[in-house]
């Protein structure tokens, strides 16, 4: 490497308006040696052409995180100092319907990849006192319909905890982001319809119609939420700042924060009814 500039690696860019390519962006403007990774580097020229390394990494894949690793360490001299695991997969089915042999892909995506990536780049991190962020998100609370998903989110959200809890005396920082909703959505609005059980579910007929109605409900919101630039800002903020901790932005956030923790579950249930649809659930006579 030419300079000493401090160096990131990012997971999941390649849409070039989600957040993974717009903290890379963030953080290049801010002087960083960034590495973008995504799946395929043609998702991401928009970055390359903006001077920014842009490495082919599957996070699913022990092999594609192995050679991610020797490549970085290659071009850096075994330095980084920053670790953002934003890769994500995300779902809309009931549960009951979701093939469990389908279920690995989410943890390898959420749990598995972001372990192997923090256990591969530990060394070069403590060296460097750098931070590791772990991108989760609001719905590891148990948002309905998107149970692999969230479920995969929270394991990923407390192995980030763990993770700082053991290595803070060694100089590591981990911030655990719990990440409300961004304008990103809208794109994942729209794979929710493709992503609708078929042949239909047997216990929830009706779920196209209460897809339908959580993407009409959530696309009013997602205007309201704050763009992938205001919450990337948020972030490297944060790590500018040294902090290492939890943290939560994007909309409603704050809701999960101060609100859900201390109202009773009886409460949570009404409330998820009401924002996922799950009162639209009708009974279902089975012979
Ligand atoms: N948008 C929101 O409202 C929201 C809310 C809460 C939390 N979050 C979290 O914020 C992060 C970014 O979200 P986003 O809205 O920007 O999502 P997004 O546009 O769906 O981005 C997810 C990225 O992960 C990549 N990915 C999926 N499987 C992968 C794999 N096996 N290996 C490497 N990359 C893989 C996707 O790449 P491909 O194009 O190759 O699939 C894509 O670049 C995610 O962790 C998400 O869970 C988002």
């Amino acid at each position: 490497m030419s300079d000493f500039r401090k160096v990131a690696l990012i997971t999941g860019c390649s849409a070039p308006s989600g957040l993974g390519a717009t903290l890379a962006r963030e953080l290049h403007s801010r002087g960083w040696e960034v590495f973008a990774t995504a799946r395929k580097s043609s998702s991401m020229t928009g970055l390359a052409t903006a001077g920014i390394n842009t490495l082919e990494l599957d996070v699913a894949s022990k092999g594609s995180v192995e050679q991610t690793v020797h490549n970085v360490f290659k071009a850096t001299d075994g330095r980084l100092d920053l670790l953002i695991n934003n890769a994500a997969k995300a779902q809309n089915h009931p549960l009951l319907d979701f093939e469990p042999d389908a279920v690995e892909e989410y943890f390898a995506i959420h749990v598995f990849g972001p372990l192997r990536l923090m256990q591969a780049f530990a060394k070069p991190l403590i060296k460097t006192k750098g931070t590791v962020v772990n991108i989760g998100t609001i719905s590891s609370h148990g948002l309905p319909w998107q149970g692999i998903y969230a479920s995969s989110k929270a394991a990923a959200q407390v192995q980030s905890d763990v993770l700082r809890r053991e290595t803070a005396p060694l100089g590591l920082k981990v911030i655990t982001v719990e990440l409300g909703m961004v304008n990103t959505t809208r794109s994942r609005l729209l794979s929710m319809l493709s992503d609708i059980p078929n042949p239909p579910s047997i216990l929830y007929p009706n779920f196209a119609e209460i897809t339908r109605a959580n993407i009409d409900a959530t696309g009013k919101n997602v205007d309201q939420a704050p763009k992938a630039e205001s919450v990337a800002k948020d972030i490297i903020n944060a790590v500018d700042s040294g902090f290492s901790g939890k943290m939560w932005t994007g909309k409603s956030s704050s809701l999960f924060r101060w609100m859900f923790p201390v109202i009773p579950i009886s409460w949570q249930d009404w409330i998820y009814g009401k924002i996922m649809k799950t009162d639209m659930i009708k009974p279902v006579n089975l012979k």
